[in-house]
C-alpha cells in the first residue's frame, strides 16, 4: 500500500501543464470498438482508469500501442468478440461505455456490474432505457449488465435525469443504428463534446452536443482518424483551487479556461485572483484570506461536484461560514470528516455541509474516500502545518496523472511512500 508524505506549510507557485480530460478518455477509448480501424489518440492522461480500459480491450481483440508518454494507437480491425471480463469491468465506473460501444459493434455486451469510487448510489437506469429506446433489451442483474440487440434503431430518447454517462452511452448506441436519433434532456460537459467530436472526426453524424438535444444520423460505419483529448477542465480546476487554498499563485497551461469560468467567477467572489493570460493559459493567485462563499453542484455549466471537495479545502480557512449543497452525488461530504481531524469546523448533514473558516489546518494522518477527496486532502497537506498522511491513494492515480510531481514542482514537500 502506498500512501503520500506531505511537510507542509507551503505555498504553491510556479507553472503546471494539464493532462487531457480522465473522463473523455474512458470514453473515447471504447468508442473506437465503433471504429472499423486504426484510430491515433493524442493527450490520453497517464493515469490507472486507463491502463484497465486499455487491458480490457486488449482482451477484446483490439491492439493498443503507445507510441509516445501520452499517445496510443488503437487497431479494432480484428475485434473478436467476447465478453468483456467481469472482474476487470467491475473495478471502475466508466466500463458502461463497453455497452454502448459493444452494441453498436457487436450487437451484444456482458459488462461486470461499474465499481469506481464510493459516491453513494450509482444508478444506471437511464443507460438501460437509453439501450431500450434504440431496440436492445437489457437485463441488470447477479453482478453483470447483458445486452442485446437484432439491430439498433433510431429513436427518440428523454433522459429523465441529466446524466453524463447515459448522454455518452445513447451517442455511442446512436451512432452505426439505422436511422436518425434525438436524445432530449441531455448533459452538456465538455467531455460529452469532446466524445461527439472524436466519433464526428472518424466518420459519425453527431449534432448538437454541447445543448440540451442531440441528433444522431446513423452511418454505415466509422473510419480511422487521429484525436487528440480535451485538456481536463477538473485537473485544472484542482491547480486553481491549490492556488487559492495555499494563498499561492499558479499558472495553469494547457487549459480551456471557458470550462472553468463558474470556478473563475467563484474564486473572484472569494477574492482571490484569476487573469486569463490567453484562451488556454489563467494564471491564479491569492494574496489574503479568501470571504466565504456558498456552493451547489450542478451539471455543466454549473459548479461541478468533482471540484466540491477541493473547494471544500479553501472554505475551511475560508473568513466566515459557507455553506455547499452537494446535488449530484449523495456521500461527497466522506472528506469534511478527515478534514475536521485536521482542525477544520465542517458540520455535514445529508447533502448539505456548512463550513467555519477556522485560522488554520494541522497535519494528521488521512484517508482518502475517492478520487477527489484525495487530491482535496493532498492539498489541505500542503496548506497545512505540520506532516499530514493521506493513505487509499490508489483512487487518486485513477485520476490524476503524476500528481505528486506536478505539486512538487510548485514547491511542495511531498512523498509517495510504500507502507
Ligand atoms: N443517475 C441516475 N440514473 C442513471 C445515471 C445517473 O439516477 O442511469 C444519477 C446519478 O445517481 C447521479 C446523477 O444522475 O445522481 C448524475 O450522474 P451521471 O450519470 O452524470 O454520473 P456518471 O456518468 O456516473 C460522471 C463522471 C463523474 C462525475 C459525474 C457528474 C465519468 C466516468 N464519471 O459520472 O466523475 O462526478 O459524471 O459530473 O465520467 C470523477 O471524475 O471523480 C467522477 C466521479
Amino acid at each position: 500500500m502506498e500512501k503520500f508524505v506531505i511537510n507542509g506549510k507551503t505555498r504553491l507557485e510556479g507553472e503546471v501543464i494539464i493532462n487531457g480530460a480522465k473522463n473523455a478518455a474512458v470514453a473515447i477509448l471504447p468508442a473506437t470498438l465503433l471504429v472499423n480501424g486504426i484510430c491515433t489518440i493524442e493527450n490520453l492522461p497517464n493515469i490507472s482508469d486507463i491502463n484497465i480500459y486499455c487491458d480490457i480491450l486488449r482482451t477484446l481483440g483490439v491492439k493498443i500501442t503507445k507510441t509516445a508518454p501520452n499517445t496510443v494507437v488503437v487497431d479494432t480491425r480484428d475485434v473478436n468478440y467476447i465478453d468483456a471480463p467481469l472482474d476487470m469491468t467491475s473495478k471502475f465506473r466508466a466500463s458502461y461505455y463497453l455497452i454502448g460501444a459493444l452494441l453498436g459493434r457487436c450487437k451484444r455486451a456482458v459488462v461486470g456490474m461499474p465499481g469506481g469510487c464510493k459516491l453513494g448510489a450509482r444508478p444506471i437506469d437511464q443507460h438501460a432505457k437509453a439501450f431500450e429506446c434504440l431496440g436492445a433489451k437489457v437485463d441488470i442483474g447477479q453482478g453483470k449488465i447483458v445486452a442485446t440487440t437484432d439491430g439498433l434503431v433510431g429513436n427518440s430518447i428523454y433522459l429523465d435525469i441529466v446524466s453524463v454517462g447515459a448522454t455518452i452511452n445513447a451517442i455511442l448506441a446512436s451512432v452505426l443504428a439505422e436511422g436518425t436519433t434525438t436524445i432530449e434532456n441531455v448533459a452538456k460537459e465538455p467531455h460529452i463534446v469532446d466524445v461527439a467530436n472524436f466519433l464526428n472526426t472518424m466518420g459519425a453524424d453527431i449534432h448538437g452536443a454541447g445543448t440540451d438535444i442531440i441528433k444522431i444520423n446513423g452511418v454505415k460505419e466509422l473510419h480511422g482518424g487521429t484525436y487528440s483529448i480535451v485538456p481536463d477542465q477538473i485537473e485544472a480546476g484542482t491547480f486553481m483551487l491549490a492556488a487559492v487554498a495555499t494563498r499561492g499563485d499558479i499558472t495553469i497551461k494547457n487549459c480551456i479556461t471557458k470550462h472553468l469560468d463558474v470556478l473563475s467567477a467563484k474564486i473572484e467572489e472569494m477574492g482571490a485572483h484569476v487573469e486569463e493570460i490567453s484562451g488556454d493559459t489563467l494564471r491564479v493567485w491569492c494574496d489574503k484570506k479568501p470571504k466565504c462563499v456558498n456552493i451547489k453542484t450542478l451539471p455543466y455549466p454549473g459548479f461541478p461536484t468533482d471540484l466540491q471537495s477541493q473547494m471544500g479545502i479553501v472554505l475551511a480557512t475560508a473568513d466566515g461560514t459557507s455553506i455547499v449543497t452537494e446535488s449530484i452525488w449523495e456521500s461527497r461530504f466522506q472528506y469534511t470528516a478527515e478534514l475536521n481531524k485536521m482542525g477544520a469546523k465542517i458540520n455535514a448533514q445529508g447533502n448539505v455541509a456548512f463550513f467555519d473558516g477556522v485560522p488554520e489546518l494541522y497535519g494528521r494522518p488521512v484517508s482518502a474516500s475517492d478520487l477527489r477527496a484525495g487530491a482535496a486532502l493532498i492539498i489541505a497537506g500542503i496548506a497545512a502545518n505540520g506532516v499530514t498522511e493521506v493513505s487509499n491513494i490508489e483512487y487518486i492515480d485513477r485520476g490524476y496523472e503524476n500528481i505528486e510531481d506536478k505539486f512538487k514542482a510548485l514547491g511542495a514537500d511531498i512523498k509517495r511512500v510504500t507502507e
